[in-house]
């Protein structure tokens, strides 16, 4: 079996910032690598664990809080998991930190205008016209992170780019082995 730790790679960000898009390189290579990898998404996961909640900052806790039981589980157990959640308040991003094993908070940082110009899912011209209330940045708040691990400007890198100075930092922290020949990519 591959020599590997637990952690908990917490994406957070905007609404098209790029958490997932980057999440899913991270995902592929170190699978690739014969790892054991286990990315948690909001977009997914608020399909089924935290299907009853809505976007209330008391919901956006509570599905934060119900990710984080399921994050600590597995990177306890040498797992890898890759978080993608807005979770816009700090205050919760560090309950998460507290919680979980090896916790490496990702700053996937893109200018607002940058995430409204995107609009991947349509939701910001829907946020600005009145039509979806409480929208991450539109009339929502979000609280970039006070001192992140890592921080990802995706509008000046590509999302492989992000990826690879993501799994270097994994690789010399010690969380997993370092890919001869890779090392130094990105
Ligand atoms: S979090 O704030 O609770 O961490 P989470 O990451 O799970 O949010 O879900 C965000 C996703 O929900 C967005 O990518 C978007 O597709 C969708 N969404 C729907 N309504 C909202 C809203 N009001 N604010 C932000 N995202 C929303």
């Amino acid at each position: 079996m591959i020599e590997q730790k637990g952690f908990t790679l917490w994406m957070t960000g905007l609404s098209g910032a790029g958490k997932t898009t980057i999440a899913r390189i991270i995902e592929d290579e170190l699978k690739a690598r014969g790892l054991r990898i286990e990315r948690l998404d909001g977009d997914v996961v608020r399909q089924s664990l935290t299907r009853d909640l809505g976007f209330t900052k008391e919901d956006r806790d509570k599905n934060i809080e119900r990710v984080t039981f399921v994050a600590k589980l597995l990177s306890r157990n040498d797992v890898g998991v890759i978080a993608c959640f807005i979770s816009p308040y700090q205050s919760v991003r560090d309950m998460v930190r507290a919680e979980t094993t090896n916790f490496i908070e990702v700053f996937v940082d893109a200018p607002l205008d940058t995430c409204i110009e995107r609009d991947v899912k349509g939701m910001y011209a829907k946020a600005m016209a009145g039509e979806i209330a409480n929208f991450t940045g539109i009339s929502d708040p979000y609280e970039p992170p006070d001192n992140p691990e890592i921080t990802v400007h995706t509008d000046q890198e590509t999302p492989e780019e992000s990826a690879a100075s993501i799994i270097r930092y994994l690789e010399e922290q010690g969380f997993i082995p370092v890919e001869v020949g890779t090392a130094a990519v990105g």
